[in-house]
């Protein structure tokens, strides 16, 4: 499975991967701002016939704030396809280019309570912490973690 940069040519792919894998979904019209504004920050896994099987749509906050924080808006990877790494290679992929590019401080998502699999990923895998519960965040009324990641050298 090769992982690279994301284009404006795989954003129906991505949003078709989130259709099948998650309930949050977005416009059409989202997908291309965060392709058009940070080019650099998504990522999609691709089998060798090119079809896509995870991706990764990532941007950088626009909410002022003391330091440059890089945000997972969603990430999955389709069923027959989890457990082979794709998810962390996708995460870390984003990550170096937020602080290549965008010198982010730290990284944040969102991830609903009951998400075992995704809180694993971050949590044991890449080293997120929990840094808040946000109440009711998502529309069926389950809350939230917020999660984040301060990157090595930052303060
Ligand atoms: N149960 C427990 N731990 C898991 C699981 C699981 N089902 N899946 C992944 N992990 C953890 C493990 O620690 C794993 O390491 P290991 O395989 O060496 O034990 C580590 O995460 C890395 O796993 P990957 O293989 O990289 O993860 P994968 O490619 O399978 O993708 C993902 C994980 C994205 C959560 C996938 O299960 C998925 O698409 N789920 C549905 C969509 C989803 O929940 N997306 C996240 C929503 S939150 C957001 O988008 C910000």
């Amino acid at each position: 499975m090769d992982i690279r940069q994301a284009t404006i040519d795989d954003l129906l792919g991505m949003q078709n991967a989130n259709l099948l894998n998650l309930p949050e979904n977005y416009t059409f019209k989202y997908y291309l701002y965060h392709a058009l504004t940070w080019p650099e920050l998504s990522y999609v896994a691709v089998d060798p016939r090119g079809r896509i099987v995870g991706y990764i749509l990532a941007k950088m906050e626009e909410e002022p704030s003391e330091e440059p924080c890089g945000h997972v808006t969603s990430i999955s990877v389709l069923r027959p396809y989890r457990r082979l790494g794709l998810a962390n290679k996708l995460m870390k992929q984003s990550q170096e280019a937020m602080v290549a590019h965008y010198n982010a401080h730290h990284i944040t998502l969102h991830v609903r309570k009951s998400n075992r699999a995704a809180i694993s990923l971050y949590r044991d895998t890449l080293g997120f912490e929990v840094h808040a519960m946000e109440k009711s965040y998502y529309a069926d009324g389950e809350d939230a973690y917020g999660m984040r990641y301060i990157f090595t050298g930052s303060k």
